[in-house]
C-alpha cells in the first residue's frame, strides 16, 4: 500500500480547511453568506483536508458563525468610518470579493508569501470592490511587522485590524507583543479578533491537536483571563459576541448543543468551559 503523507503539512493549510466550510455554506439553499470564491480557493485539497479531522463536519457551526460575526463587525466598524482594514493572517479570505464594501474603503491583506502568492493566482482574474493590497509577511518577525503597523498606520484615518484564526497558533507571550505593536500606531483604533476558553482550547487539542502539531500548526493559545487578557497590553474590550448563540439563531446546532447555548454567557473567564468569542477591542 502507498504510504499516505501528512494531512495538513504546514500552518496555511488550515487556511484551506476553513475556506472548504465558506464553500460548503455558500452551497446551502439557506446560506448565512455566500462565498462564491471559496470552492477555488479551497480546492481538493481542502475537501481532503477537511475530512480528515474528525469533529469537522459536527464542529461546521463554529466557523459559519465567526464568519457571520466578522462579517457584522467589518460592516459596522467600515459605517462607523473605519477607512483601512488591515486583515492578519488573512489566509483565504475573500472579503474585498464578496462583501458589499465601499469603493474608497483600503482594505490590506498580510500572510505569508507562499500563501498570498497561491491567492493571487487564482483570484488573478477577479476584481475587489475596495482598493487591495497584498503583503506577504512572517508576523513572527517583529522588525518588519512593526515597520509595516507604521507604515499603515500613517496611511489612513481610522485602522480596523482583523484577525481571524490566528492567535491560537500563538503563544500568550507572542499575543502580548503583537497586541502591543498592534497598539503602537495612533490610527489604529480597533481589533477584531476570536478567542477560545482554555477549556475549548484543550478539547480541540485533544481532537485535532497531534495531527495540527505534527504540521507545525499547534495550538497554543487559550487565556484563562477571556477578552481581558488583552488589556495590559493596551486593548480593552467594547464586544463579544457568542459564535454558540449565533449559530444558535441560524439553526445549526445539534439538539444538545441548542439546550448548552440557552444557557446564560458571560463574556468574562470561563474557566474550563468549552467557549469562543468574537470580539471588538479598542485602543486603550
Ligand atoms: C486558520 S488560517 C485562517 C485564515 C483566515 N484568516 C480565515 O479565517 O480564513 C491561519 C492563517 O494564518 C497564517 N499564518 C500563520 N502564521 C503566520 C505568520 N507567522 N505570519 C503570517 N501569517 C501566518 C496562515 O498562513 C494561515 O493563512
Amino acid at each position: 500500500m502507498a504510504e499516505r503523507g501528512p494531512l495538513i503539512r504546514n500552518i496555511s493549510e488550515t487556511a484551506l480547511w476553513v475556506a472548504v466550510y465558506r464553500a460548503r455554506e455558500t452551497d446551502r439553499p439557506d446560506a448565512a453568506f455566500r462565498d462564491p470564491f471559496a470552492r477555488r480557493l479551497a480546492g481538493p485539497r481542502g475537501e481532503e483536508i477537511a475530512r480528515s479531522f474528525p469533529f469537522s463536519d459536527k464542529a461546521a457551526w463554529a466557523w459559519v458563525a465567526r464568519t457571520v460575526l466578522f462579517d457584522q463587525l467589518i460592516e459596522e466598524q467600515v459605517r462607523a468610518g473605519a477607512d483601512l482594514v488591515v486583515n492578519l493572517a488573512a489566509g483565504l479570505d475573500a472579503r474585498p470579493y464578496r462583501m458589499a464594501l465601499p469603493p474608497a474603503l483600503k482594505w490590506v491583506e498580510v500572510d505569508l508569501p507562499d500563501m498570498l502568492t497561491h491567492k493571487a493566482e487564482i483570484l488573478a482574474g477577479e476584481k475587489p470592490v475596495c482598493s487591495l493590497e497584498r503583503v506577504g509577511l512572517d508576523l513572527s518577525d517583529v522588525s518588519a511587522r512593526r515597520a509595516l503597523f507604521e507604515r499603515l498606520g500613517r496611511s489612513a484615518s481610522r485602522v480596523l485590524v482583523v484577525s481571524e484564526g490566528l492567535l491560537i497558533f500563538l503563544t500568550p507571550e507572542e499575543v502580548g507583543a503583537l497586541a502591543r505593536d498592534l497598539a503602537s500606531p495612533g490610527t489604529f483604533r480597533n481589533w477584531a479578533l476570536d478567542i477560545a476558553s482554555p477549556g475549548l482550547l484543550k478539547m480541540i487539542q485533544k481532537d485535532s491537536g497531534a495531527q495540527l502539531s505534527a504540521a507545525g500548526a499547534e495550538l497554543k493559545f487559550g487565556p484563562a483571563e477571556g477578552p481581558g487578557f488583552f488589556v495590559p497590553h493596551g486593548w480593552k474590550p467594547v464586544d463579544v459576541r457568542s459564535p454558540l448563540k449565533t449559530a444558535a439563531r441560524l439553526k445549526r446546532l445539534s439538539f444538545g448543543l441548542r439546550l448548552v447555548a440557552m444557557l446564560p454567557e458571560s463574556s468574562g473567564p470561563q474557566g474550563s468551559r468549552p467557549w469562543s468569542g468574537v470580539c471588538l477591542f479598542e485602543r486603550a
